[in-house]
């Protein structure tokens, strides 16, 4: 069965998060690890919260909620013009090293970005990374107003591509993720970027890898 189109993950697959950690550790020196684990933390957990509640904002304003929240249980002042520049370097994450190669050799299928991303997130922060030219969509769970791993979200990708679940390719480092889109129907590749033992929710992905290349390597040959 092959694989006719291809759907990403944005942050913690192609973006690293904590690639804010610099800028977090200039401004809350030697906080830095912790402020940027605390706020990823957070974000996500208010993904799933309002997701349940039904009470759907945008991932920049959740984005914005976990770094607010981060803070005050860490003790560190945020003033407004250190949360701009917090909130902007979200715009500038800098992709991991096996991103650009792999995607260049994914050129001769039509790939998409699938995400919890605000739509003007994501075009910025693909664009910032001069990741623009790989995707042919930036799917974000704004059009249906519910957060991943709810299957509305991951529906988005057979409706634009046009093909079937189940001939889509999903890429996430995030294993919740993954497992959602494995229990949706996608052919699911879990980049272990961390290393974490699998999320016990009974769900197998199709497999497991340790970079985007060996994602290409499958699709490829
Ligand atoms: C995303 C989050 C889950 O990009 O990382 O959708």
């Amino acid at each position: 069965m092959t694989i006719k189109a291809l759907a990403f993950d944005a942050y913690g697959t192609i973006f690293d998060v904590h690639s804010v950690i610099k800028l977090c550790d200039t401004l809350y020196p030697g906080k830095g690890a912790a402020l940027s684990q605390q706020w990823r933390t957070k974000q996500l957990e208010y993904t799933w919260l309002r997701s349940l509640m039904n009470a759907y904002v945008d991932f920049w304003q959740v984005t914005e909620s976990g770094l607010v929240f981060a803070c005050k249980a860490l003790g560190l002042a945020l003033s407004d013009e250190n949360k701009q520049q917090l909130m902007n370097a979200y715009l500038h994450l800098t992709p991991y090293a096996d991103v650009p190669p792999a995607l260049q050799r994914l050129g001769h299928l039509p790939l998409a970005i699938l995400s919890n991303g605000a739509p003007q997130m994501l075009n910025d922060v693909v664009a910032n990374a001069n990741l623009s030219a790989h995707f042919v969509h930036l799917l974000s769970v704004d059009t249906v107003k519910i957060f991943k791993p709810h299957r509305s979200v991951y529906e988005l990708a057979p409706n634009t591509f046009g093909v079937a679940p189940h001939e889509i390719g999903f890429v996430s480092s995030n294993s919740w993720d993954v497992i959602g889109a494995t229990h949706f129907g996608f052919r699911t590749f879990w980049i272990n970027r961390g290393k974490q033992p699998l999320d016990e929710l009974g769900v197998q992905p199709y497999r497991i890898v340790s970079s985007l290349a060996e994602v290409a390597d499958e699709v490829t040959k």
